[in-house]
């Protein structure tokens, strides 16, 4: 798909930033590393891509972001669009599945996706992104 030229902006105010040492944050002003490039690489999956840094938002199995210099599976999150205007990201390798047998239950019940937030302690719960120009 063509990239959409966005910043992502937490309804908590943090701007998503991807810095060049690799660092992901989030910054209550808006500067040149907040400047992202969402690309869809399959429908409602995207990559997204720091203009000024050159780096992919990543998120490894820890459920770490970071920003990654080259593209892999770490880089795919599942965007969903809210009727209420945010977005939310996923990562769409990570996740957290339910122990025990799978079989009586139905796919994908008591999963726990795995969110891009940035809440200042760096866990990945829910985040609901806001898109400007
Ligand atoms: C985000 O990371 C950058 C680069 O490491 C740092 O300079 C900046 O202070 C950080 N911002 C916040 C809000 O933590």
């Amino acid at each position: 798909g063509a990239p959409r030229r966005r910043k992502l902006y937490c309804a908590t105010k943090y701007h998503l930033q991807l810095h060049p040492s690799g660092r992901v944050n989030g910054s209550l002003e808006d500067g040149a590393y907040s400047i992202l490039e969402i690309t869809a690489v399959e429908v409602g999956i995207v990559a997204i891509k720091g203009v000024f840094s050159g780096r992919y938002l990543a998120m490894n199995k820890r459920g770490r972001l970071y920003a990654s210099e080259s593209y892999s599976a770490e880089c795919e999150f599942v965007e969903r669009m809210h009727e209420l205007g945010y977005n939310t990201y996923a990562s769409r390798l990570y996740r957290t599945v339910p122990s025990g047998p799978a079989a009586r239950r139905p796919p994908g019940a008591g999963e726990r996706l795995w969110y891009v937030s940035v809440n200042g302690k760096g866990r990945a719960d829910l985040c609901r992104w806001l898109c400007s120009n």
